[in-house]
C-alpha cells in the first residue's frame, strides 16, 4: 500500500509528555500539521514553544482519552498516532485488583484507544485513506513476570489492530503498531525498582531476580527523541504493508525481528488478502 494519504494532518494523543510529546515535536519539524493532544493543554505550552521554529505548525488540543465528549479528530487529519497510555505498579496477577489495576489500565489502554480510533475510522474514510499508529509495547512479546496486567492490555490492542487492518485496508487505511522497548520517559522512570510484587513474601525472591535482569538493560534504553524518528519514519513509510510492526529502538527491534519468524503475521495478512484488500 502506498503512503500516499501521509501528507496531511497528524493527531497525536498524550502528547503533554514523554514519547507523545517527541513524536508531535517530530512531525512538525517535518512539516505536518501537527495536533498535539494531552488531558491539560497548559501542559502543552513548552511544545508549543519548541515547535515555533518546526517547518510545519503545531497546536494544542484537548484530548482525555477516557472522555469520549473531549474527543474529535478534525477534517485535515490522515494520521492519527494513539499514544496516550498508563502503568501501575508491577503486581503479581494474585495481587493486581480488578478495580484499581486492571480496570484502570484497560480504561485508558484499550478503551481509550478504540474511542479515538472510532472517531478516527470516518475521517481517514473521507481523506481517501491514511495510517492509524498504535503504540503498544515490546514487553508483550517477553512474558516477564508481574506485568501481566500492561502486557494483557496492551496485547488487547495487538489483537484488535489485526483485525482493524482487515476491515479498514479497502478504505485505503493502514495500520501501524509501534512496540517500544524501554524508552527514557517518566513511565520509564516509575517502574525504575524492585516491583511492589516482591512486597507480598511469596513472590520477593522473584521480584528480586527480576530487579536484577532490569539492571542490566540500563544500557539499551532510548531516548525518546529517537523513538519518534522512528515512529513518524514508519507512518510515513511509502509501500508499507497493510499490517506493519516495528519496534521504535534497537533492543525491540530485535525482538519484533525475532517474532516475526513465526508465522502469526503471515496468518494475519493471508485472511486480509483472502477477504480483498484493495
Ligand atoms: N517508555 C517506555 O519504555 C515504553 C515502553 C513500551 C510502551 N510504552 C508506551 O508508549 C506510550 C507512551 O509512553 P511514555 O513512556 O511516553 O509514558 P509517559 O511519559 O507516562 O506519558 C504518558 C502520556 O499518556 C498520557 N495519558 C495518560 N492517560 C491519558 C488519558 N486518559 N488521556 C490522554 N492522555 C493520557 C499522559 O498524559 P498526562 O501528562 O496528562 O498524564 C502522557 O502524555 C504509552 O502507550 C506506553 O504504554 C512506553
Amino acid at each position: 500500500m502506498s503512503g500516499s494519504h501521509t501528507q496531511g494532518a497528524v493527531l497525536v494523543t498524550g502528547a503533554s509528555r514523554g514519547i507523545g510529546r517527541a513524536t508531535a515535536l517530530e512531525f512538525a519539524r517535518r512539516g505536518h500539521a501537527t495536533i498535539a493532544t494531552m488531558r491539560d493543554p497548559d501542559a502543552g505550552a513548552s511544545l508549543i514553544s519548541d515547535a515555533q521554529n518546526c517547518a510545519g505548525t503545531l497546536r494544542v488540543e484537548r484530548l482525555d482519552v477516557n472522555d469520549s465528549a473531549s474527543i474529535s479528530v478534525g477534517s485535515d487529519v490522515t494520521i492519527v498516532v494513539n499514544n496516550a497510555g498508563v502503568e501501575t505498579e508491577n503486581l503479581s496477577v494474585e495481587h493486581g485488583d480488578v478495580d484499581e489495576h486492571w480496570k484502570y489500565l484497560f480504561e485508558a489502554n484499550v478503551f481509550g484507544l478504540v474511542r479515538v480510533t472510532q472517531r478516527a475510522i470516518p475521517v481517514l474514510r473521507a481523506n481517501g485513506g491514511g495510517v492509524i499508529c498504535n503504540i503498544t509495547s515490546s514487553s508483550i512479546l517477553a512474558p516477564v513476570p508481574f506485568l501481566a496486567m500492561y502486557r494483557a492490555s496492551k496485547a488487547a490492542v495487538m489483537a484488535l489492530g489485526e483485525s482493524l487492518a482487515a476491515e479498514v485496508a479497502q478504505f485505503g487505511i493502514r495500520i501501524v503498531e509501534v512496540m517500544p522497548g524501554p524508552i527514557v520517559t517518566d513511565m520509564l522512570a516509575a517502574s525504575e525498582r524492585r516491583a511492589a510484587a516482591g512486597d507480598h513474601e511469596e513472590y520477593a525472591r522473584l521480584a528480586d531476580a527480576m530487579w536484577v535482569t532490569r539492571q542490566q538493560i540500563i544500557d539499551q534504553y532510548t531516548p525518546a527523541e529517537e523513538a519518534a524518528r522512528r515512529i513518524a519514519d514508519a507512518c510515513t513509510q511509502t509501500e508499507a504493508p497493510q499490517l506493519m510492526r516495528v519496534g521504535c529502538d534497537d533492543m525491540a527491534q530485535s525482538m519484533v525481528d525475532a517474532w516475526k519468524q513465526t508465522p502469526h503475521d503471515t496468518m494475519t495478512q493471508s485472511i486480509i488478502e483472502y477477504y480483498g484488500a484493495p
